[in-house]
Parts: structure tokens; sequence; C-alpha cells
């Protein structure tokens, strides 16, 4: 079924995602992996993390300003010049990364759950993400996925078990980092690590839920 887009709703979002492009291109400006993180909230999680590596690029991005303002202000006082964050959505920042950006670590820590079944669609991590993502992700490449919805967690593995892309590590080690206000409220919650493989990724698009397609494909890093 062929979804038609207002002309002034198509406007905006080619301006916001021409926007998101400068930005990215400007804080990413030569070949890098990066450690991204989705979602990445209050920061207290990057934070840490790019204070304990600094020779890691962390980025994070958050749809929320007054999360991403908090975070910039840690990372601030933290003095750190290797942790950035970001006003964008997950799928439209993977659709404008730079050639030549690859994702050495990809942490998703207590998303969004959408619990009600009619909310599913919302949910990011899909198949189809993790696919897409893979191809800017090089063979040895993590993703360190956490949350406390059980339900989710089953998702996520099953998703990530129809991949040639993604070889989950059980029982891999969690890497020491700042615990996120999501965690300290969770009375419990699920942990995950998946391995980049060599397999080829196939070119996948990701876009989020309700939005048009971005207009140029996503090339391969
Ligand atoms: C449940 S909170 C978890 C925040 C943090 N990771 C933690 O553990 O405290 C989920 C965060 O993801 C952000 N978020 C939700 N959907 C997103 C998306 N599609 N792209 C980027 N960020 C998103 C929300 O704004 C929120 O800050």
């Amino acid at each position: 079924m062929k979804t038609s887009y207002k002309p002034d709703f198509l406007e905006r979002i080619t301006q916001r995602r021409a926007a998101l492009r400068a930005d990215v291109a400007a804080l990413l400006p030569a070949p890098r992996p990066i450690v991204w993180e989705i979602g990445s909230g209050h920061g207290h999680f990057l934070v840490g993390y790019a204070q304990q590596h600094p020779e890691k690029y962390c980025l994070g991005v958050d749809i929320q300003l007054e999360r991403l303002e908090r975070s910039g202000k840690k990372r601030d006082r933290a003095r750190l010049a290797n942790c950035h964050f970001l006003r964008a959505e997950a799928r439209e920042f993977y659709n404008v990364l730079p050639a030549g950006v690859t994702l050495a670590e990809i942490w998703v820590l207590f998303p969004d759950p959408w619990p009600k079944a009619r909310h599913n669609k919302n949910r990011l991590l899909k198949p189809e993400f993790f696919e897409g993502v893979a191809g800017r992700a090089g063979e040895g490449a993590r993703i360190y996925f956490r949350t406390d919805h059980l339900e989710y967690f089953r998702e996520v593995e099953s998703a990530l078990r129809t991949l040639a892309t993604w070889k989950t590590e059980p029982g891999a080690p969690w890497p020491e980092g700042t615990v996120t206000v999501f965690q300290e409220r969770a009375p419990s919650y699920h942990s995950l690590v998946a391995v980049r493989t060599s397999h080829p990724a196939k070119p996948v698009e990701i876009v989020a839920p309700g939005l048009p397609r971005p207009a140029s494909p996503t090339s391969p890093g």
C-alpha cells in the first residue's frame, strides 16, 4: 500500500533531514569508528564510558531535548572532547551517517518497550534495523542491549537468531559503566551482547514508522 504524505509535512521532514545531515557531517568530518548510544537519556552511561575510554569517539542520540541538555552539561563538567550528544531519531541519524564512519559499538540501554501489541511496530530493535546497521559495522563490532522488559528482550534474541550478520554471545563480559537512570529504577533486567560476523550485510532501508523513505540510499562505509 502506497502512503501519501502532505506536501508541507514532506517539506518539514526534508529540511529536518538536511539539517541533521549537516550537523552529523560537522561532528564526524573524518572517517572513523564510533561508539553510538541510542536513547542516551540523561547521559550517565556515555559520559562515564567516554571518560574511561579517551581513545573512543562516543556519540549519543536522543529525541528529548531536555535530556540532551543535561547530558551536554555532564560532558562539559567532565571536560570530555570525545563525547557528543545530538538530537536525532536513531534511524534518521543512521541514514545520514557520512561514508567512512563505522559503528564499532552500538549501545541500547532500556529502550522504550512499547508494551502494547498495537504499538509493537514502534520498537526500534527489529531484524531490518540490525541488518541495516550491520552494513556500517565491521567484523567484530558489538551491540550491547539491556532492558527490563523480558518480552522485548526475547524478541531481540529471536530477531538476531534470524540473521547471519550478528551472533549473540551468551555470557560475554559486559563492559563496566555508569548505571543509567532507567537501570536504577528497574527491579531486574536482561543483557545481551551481539558481535558482527564476517557475513556481508544485505542493503536494507531503515525508516522510522510514519516517515517517508530517505531521499538517498544509505551508503555502506
Ligand atoms: C526509557 S529511556 C532510557 C534512557 C537511558 N538509556 C537510560 O537507560 O536511562 C529511552 C530513551 O530513548 C529515547 N528514544 C526513544 N525513541 C528514540 C529513537 N527512536 N531515537 C532516539 N532516541 C529515542 C527517549 O527519548 C529516552 O530518553
